[in-house]
């Protein structure tokens, strides 16, 4: 009896392997990111990977020298932000480029429902390793942990943020990029010198405008000369500068 009925439920487990392997292999499954998993199947792949998240932060602390919550410290990471997240996860005021469609979808972290569900750490460890098999960028093969801290930093403000603060602290970004770049200028300074390389249209057309007269007065030489060549008779070529005759001489004596 037990017997028949451990052959029967493996016969099953077997079959339903052997379903489930032909199901893979023929291909049928729709891989796309267009197509979403069935609601159960989405539900249980971020559970998993939530649960992956927060058993893999519980050791991970906030650098005591780091203070996630202050503007001025994540200003100096905005361009590690704006160049690697702004595409997918959007930022107050800018828009995630629109033909970035993956599944599972790259979720608003200006929304507050988004961030405030993960804790520091936790935001620390999915900018560091990224998400398996989602669009989910690893920071950590190319950056140092300070930088990545300093991206957390600026996720974690987020959503508290507003357009002009978000457009402010990128203005503040450069002006540091600027004075650190060694030109010794301060926002105002590179602003100013950027307005004196950067010609106005009315410059623009202002040196058009001479260019145009000079040319003109150019053509008006050139005419003059040429009808002053056509009066005058063919004279001979100028006669070559007399050199003293060599004598072996070049004093009277
Ligand atoms: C190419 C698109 C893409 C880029 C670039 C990207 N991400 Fe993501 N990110 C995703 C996707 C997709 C998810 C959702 C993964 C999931 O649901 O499992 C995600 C999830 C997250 C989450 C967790 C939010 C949540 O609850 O799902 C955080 C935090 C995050 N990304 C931060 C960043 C940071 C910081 C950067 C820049 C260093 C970045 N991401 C760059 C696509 C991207």
């Amino acid at each position: 009896m037990k017997a028949k009925l451990l052959l029967a439920v493996g016969g099953l487990l077997l079959m339903v392997a052997g379903g489930v392997a032909l199901f893979i292999y023929s291909g049928v499954y729709h891989v796309g990111a267009t197509k979403p998993h069935s609601p159960l199947a989405h539900s249980i792949l971020r559970m998993a990977m939530e649960r992956s998240v927060r058993h893999h932060a519980k050791r991970i602390e906030v650098p005591h020298d780091v203070d996630l919550r202050d503007r001025g410290y994540a200003t100096q990471f905005y361009g590690h932000y704006s160049a690697a997240c702004v595409t997918c996860h959007s930022a107050p005021g800018v828009k995630a480029d629109p033909w970035m469609v993956n599944y599972p979808a790259s979720p608003n972290l200006t929304d507050p429902a988004v961030v405030n569900r993960w804790s520091d750490a936790e935001l620390f460890w999915i900018a560091k390793h990224g998400i398996k098999d989602t669009a989910m960028i690893a920071l950590g093969p190319t950056h140092k942990d300070k930088d990545i801290w300093g991206v957390t930093a600026i996720v974690r403000q987020l959503p508290g943020m507003s357009p002009a603060e978000y457009a402010a602290m990128g203005e503040r970004f450069k002006a540091m990029k600027n004075a650190k770049s060694g030109n010794g200028q301060s926002s105002e300074g590179a602003a100013a010198s950027e307005a004196a390389t950067q010609p106005t249209q009315e410059q623009l057309e202002a040196s058009r405008l001479q260019l145009e007269a000079s040319r003109l007065q150019l053509e008006a030489s050139r005419k003059q000369l040429e009808a002053a060549g056509a009066a005058q008779p063919q004279s001979p070529s100028p006669a070559p500068q007399q050199t003293p005759a060599k004598d072996g001489h070049d004093h009277d004596h």
